[in-house]
């Protein structure tokens, strides 16, 4: 274009040489404005192509650098990782144990809330009594008297939150009646749903002055979450009635007396290491009298004294006056659970303090020098879950169904306790359980939070006394659980040794979502890096009934039907099922990934399944290009598998109606050589094993 109009300017001034001259000089000037202009376009075009060339070069080169090269110590076998090291933590919370785990569907069975009918909607001529009771411990029975009609007088259950059946399943009821006037008495019993139709019926014809205990089957004909059980008079006459229970007759491994299946199922598929119960602060209680008290929750179900739950008034905003413990799931549930399920139990008991947050009364702890019921319990609890089936307490054992020891090797004294007042009182059981039995690992607390002067003095006093263990607690913001993944790097490893036996992430909604999830993953490779310190950990709470909750997040959500995983159940679930029997060195330019570029990340061996585990979580916004070098391993072609849990979504979570909105996906890869490429997914969690 340039030239173009240089050449037409040139045939216009060439009839004058002056003119030529001039526009010689005039061309010149033109040629070297033109030139100069063109020079500087074309250098300017130069310096924009060099530029653009450069920066390709340049980018290209960014681009190779952000590929991480992580370098695994394949070969060195590092510190051992317990096998108690991912575990659970249950506690009767949200409805988690009566109209939650355990299996029981009737609330107040035996009629002792402190209003004896809540639950229970009488019609007709009903009285509560006492006289001759069935069970001395659970004395309230129920009476229900002919009145003026046949069917006007009985009772209805509402279950917890309702009843759920499912169509065409077994549900087995049972009744311990009797007759006072020695007449026989029919009684019908039915199912009713929601829209009070019959779903199941059947009788109960009951006979005799004295208490006996009848049972039979009903098969509703259609599925109802909000069922209600209903019991009418159908004879004239009286009949006393207590421990009215119904249960599905399929429970967790067919139990009497048994869990819920799905709920306990959820539970075996985590595979914990570790199951820690029964609290929690109701093992505290709100004062000393209404501690959790393990002798109250052995032996025959029906007579175990029934006790408030502390949660039942804890939140103003979550109050649920019905919320009481039938203690049906105790200690020898507890402990047969965790035999069925292959986790080491860790039961906690009260040290002789009442709940530090809700009792300030001096009063409402026992004294240093009155605590040996408290330390007899505990020696006792030692002989219940090991003794011999000869010995007082593994008697007990051996006659509600297992005469092998339960073989407990952990114990906690205390939950959450803060101050002075603890270490005084901790110090007499260590003593006495030293004594009896030195193979016991005793577990100390740190306190209520994670840092402060409580958690400071807690964990100096700890030392001091020697505890095998000290139970931390975190309830804290994704922010704190992504900045924290470094926390145990720095820690005395001549101490106690950690169990991280409370936390959750609390993203600002309070929900499992996806957000919550990841920075728990990310954190977790700080635990299991440093698993010689580290020996154990478990998530809180375990599990809320929908309509019922009282604290979240939490693991497991259920209603009466139906359970969800939350995204939080699959990190843990991830790495519970990958545990690994030693720590290997895992570092990106000789520093642990604890959160560089968004990166977490560590890996383990497992001897026995002879395989490398790889956890890594990317909590950037972008892909991260990883290669990983596994250091002394022998090039081969191996074959191995990948996890991917994305979402997309920091916000998602799983409800029971979309259960499977956020879980993981796992594909098999082949891997040769000794290196190993991966492309990590903005906001992901990854875990890779490779068999050797
Ligand atoms: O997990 C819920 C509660 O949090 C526990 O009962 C208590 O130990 C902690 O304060």
């Amino acid at each position: 274009m340039i030239f173009r109009n240089k050449s037409l300017y040139f045939s216009v001034v060439l009839a004058d040489r002056k003119v030529i001259q001039n526009a010689n000089n005039r061309i010149n000037f033109i040629y070297f404005a033109f030139y100069k202009k063109s020079f500087i376009l074309l250098m300017k075009r130069t310096i924009q192509l060099a530029f653009l060339l450069l920066s390709m070069t340049l980018g290209s080169q960014l681009i190779i650098s952000q590929t991480h090269n992580i370098q695994v110590e394949a070969k060195k076998a590092g510190s051992p990782i317990q096998k108690t090291m991912y575990g659970i933590f249950f506690e009767d919370i949200n409805f988690g144990a009566d109209g939650g785990l355990y299996g029981e569907m009737i609330k107040n069975r035996s009629f002792e809330f402190d209003h004896h009918l809540v639950g229970w909607l009488p019609f007709g001529n009903v009285k509560v009594l006492n006289d001759k009771p069935c069970f001395d411990k659970n004395p309230n029975y129920v009476q229900l008297s002919y009145q003026k009609e046949l069917t006007g007088s009985g009772i209805e259950n509402e279950g917890f939150k309702g009843i759920g059946v499912k169509a065409n399943e077994v549900y087995k009821l049972s009744v311990y009646a009797r007759c006072p006037n020695a007449d026989s008495i029919g009684l019908k019993v039915e199912i009713i749903n929601s829209k009070n139709d019959i779903i199941a019926s059947t009788k109960f014809r009951f006979s005799g002055n004295d208490w006996k205990k009848y049972s039979l089957d009903l098969s509703p004909k259609s599925t109802e979450a909000h069922a209600s059980l209903r019991l009418t008079l159908i004879t004239r006459g009286v009949v006393d009635m207590d421990y009215i229970s119904l249960f599905p007759a399929k429970t967790f491994r067919m139990h009497a007396n048994g869990m819920r299946e799905d709920l306990a199922q959820a539970l075996a598929d985590l595979k914990p290491g570790i199951f820690r119960f029964p609290g929690g602060c109701i093992v505290e209680g709100t004062n000393l009298a209404t501690r959790y008290q393990w002798k109250n929750t052995i032996g025959p179900v029906e007579n175990r004294p029934t006790n408030i739950n502390r949660w039942n008034f804890t939140f103003a905003y979550k109050k649920f006056s019905d919320y009481y413990q039938s203690y049906g799931l105790g200690f020898y549930e507890y402990f047969q659970l965790c035999e069925d399920i292959g986790a080491e139990p860790l039961p906690v008991l009260s040290c002789g303090l009442s709940c530090q947050f809700e009792n300030h009364d001096p009063k409402e702890n026992c004294p240093v020098d009155s605590l040996q019921p408290f330390i007899q319990d505990a020696l006792d609890l030692i002989e219940f879950a090991n003794g011999p089936a000869t010995s007082t307490w593994g008697k007990v054992r051996a006659e509600m169904g297992h005469p092998a020891p339960f073989n407990m090797k952990f114990l906690a004294v205390g939950n959450e306790q803060w101050g002075s007042l603890y270490p005084a009182r901790l110090e007499p059981f260590l003593k006495a359980i030293r004594r009896q039995y030195p193979a016991i690992k005793v577990i100390g607390s740190a306190g209520p939070s994670p840092d402060g002067k409580y958690f400071e003095y807690g964990w100096r006093e700890m030392k001091n006394l020697k505890t095998d263990l000290v139970d931390e607690h975190y309830y804290k913001d994704p922010k704190w659980f992504l900045s924290n993944a470094k926390r145990y790097d720095s820690y005395d490893r001549k101490g106690p040794k950690v169990f991280a036996g409370e936390y959750a992430c609390h993203p600002k909604n309070k929900k499992n979502d996806f957000e919550g999830a990841l920075s728990e993953a990310a954190f977790m490779t700080g635990l299991e890096r440093n698993a010689d310190v580290v020996n154990m950990c478990t998530y809180a709470p375990l599990f809320a009934h929908v309509d019922a909750w009282q604290w979240r997040p939490d693991l497991i959500w259920f209603d009466n039907l139906r359970s969800v995983k939350t995204p939080n159940y699959y990190i843990q679930q991830l790495y519970a099922q990958n545990v690994g029997t030693n720590v290997l060195t895992t570092t990106e330019n000789k520093i642990a990934l604890a959160g560089e570029n968004g990166l977490y990340a560590s890996s383990a061996l497992d001897k026995n399944k002879n395989e490398i585990i790889l956890k890594i979580a990317n909590t950037s916004t972008e892909i991260r290009k990883i290669t990983y070098t596994l250091n002394g391993l022998k090039a081969a072609v191996r074959k191995g598998t990948r996890t991917h849990f994305i979402s997309g979504n920091m916000d998602a979570e799983n409800t029971l109606d979309s259960p499977n909105t956020v879980v993981p996906a796992t594909e098999e890869i082949g891997i040769s050589g000794n290196t190993l490429d991966v492309e990590l997914e903005p906001q992901s969690f990854n875990l890779l094993t490779i068999q050797l």
